[in-house]
């Protein structure tokens, strides 16, 4: 099997900024569909993906497909594929299946027939909490079989172990920074950064650091995995040009900003400080960008229009040149900061509430 669908996954929304990152990497996108987007490649390329896209949730390998019309069908045509090759001999393996306009449509037994041919062919432990995780989707009597090949979510880049309240995932924040035109080159700065994941992800952006490069991937337990290939295909970092800043009022948050900034090995500098006090950490502008508190998950709305109105203040006083990005979830937070906004980027879903990118010209 030389090439196949690789499908990338990402939240809602975000789709077609993934798509641009993929196809910036050099990957052969074909579609980007709700959820996600597909390019085709090979297994190097589910590595290539997996180590350098950022915003990536995870990434899920197309290795299997046939037509079954019943489970005896499925049954004998799960025992022919060539699992061995794939995974190792015992195994854990979950799977789940789903079935839509098919002659099976009982997705329970479609599971179990599955399960049972991994079982009698690599002799696999089938368990919820497993080692991989394949997918089996059943759409028009086509059966396909993916096989996650990250293992945990790719937003964990393996460096933060300190995350403050309500924290932004690492993948959504790349993406953010790509819909905001961030490419390394120019300042950054966010004002209530909590654990840093917008200083500290540009600043790996700016230095070309590999997003996977402190981590693990379930791809590196498959049987066609090989580690000097794999080694081969880590980029060297390059010196951060433009910094990257990030100031909070909590000092618990900043003290685990450095922290994690330390652990990435980023140059990312992180300053205590309330909205009210804030000024351009540098004199060359750039990007202010940030997520404010929203309300729907820490505490209640009314108190933060006065916050982003004082930050929308302090934006047209202090910042001028500097172009201004928020992620939040009520366009009436988005107003109250009196700010010139573009028209809103598309909704995405981030931990179940819906948020938009706001962005502005430079001031
Ligand atoms: C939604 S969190 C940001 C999360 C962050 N992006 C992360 O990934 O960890 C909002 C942050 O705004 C900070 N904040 C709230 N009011 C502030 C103020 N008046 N001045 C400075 N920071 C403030 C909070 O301490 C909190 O860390």
């Amino acid at each position: 099997m030389d090439s196949f669908d690789i499908f990338l996954i990402t939240a809602p929304g975000l789709e077609t900024l993934l798509a641009d990152e993929a196809t910036e990497l050099g990957l052969d996108v074909t579609s980007a569909i709700p959820g996600g987007v597909t390019v085709n490649g090979d297994w190097q390329t589910v590595w290539r993906a997996n180590l350098h896209l950022r915003g990536a949730t995870r990434i899920l390998a197309r290795f299997a497909e046939f037509r079954a019309m019943h489970l005896a069908q499925l049954d004998k045509r799960s025992h022919k594929i060539p699992w061995t090759e794939l995974l190792p001999q015992g195994a854990s393996v979950r799977v789940d299946a789903t079935c839509r306009k098919s002659r099976i449509y009982h997705a329970k037994a479609a599971t179990q027939r599955v399960e049972t041919a991994l079982v009698e062919t690599i002799g696999a432990t089938i368990a919820k909490e497993a080692d991989f995780t394949i997918r089996v989707r059943i759409e028009d009597d086509l059966c396909t079989f993916s096989l996650d090949t990250s293992g945990e979510s790719l937003h964990k880049r393996g460096h933060k172990e300190q995350v403050n309240k309500a924290p932004m995932r690492e993948t959504l924040a790349a993406l953010f920074l790509r819909a905001a035109g961030y490419d390394g080159t120019a300042p950054m700065y966010d004002p209530m950064c909590g654990s840093g994941t917008f200083p500290i992800e540009a600043a790996e952006i700016a230095s070309k650091m590999d997003a996977g490069r402190s981590r693990e991937f379930a791809f590196q337990n498959l049987q066609n995995y090989d580690p000097d290939q794999f080694d081969a295909l880590h980029g060297t970092a390059v010196p951060q040009t433009a910094p990257t800043f990030g100031s909070d009022r909590d000092a618990g948050a900043i003290r685990m900003s450095i922290a994690n900034a330390e652990r990435a090995g980023v140059a990312a500098q992180f300053d205590i400080k309330p909205i009210s006090d804030i000024t351009p950490p540098t004199d060359q502008p750039g990007l202010v960008i940030s997520n404010p508190p929203y309300g729907g998950r820490i505490g209640n709305k009314k108190p933060l229009y006065g916050l982003y109105a004082s930050f929308g203040t302090r934006m047209k006083s202090e910042f001028c040149g500097w172009r201004v990005a928020i992620v939040t979830s009520e366009p009436s937070l988005a107003k109250a900061t009196g700010l010139p906004f573009l028209p809103a980027g598309p909704v995405v879903a981030h931990g179940g509430i819906k948020v938009r990118l706001w962005q502005t010209k430079p001031l």
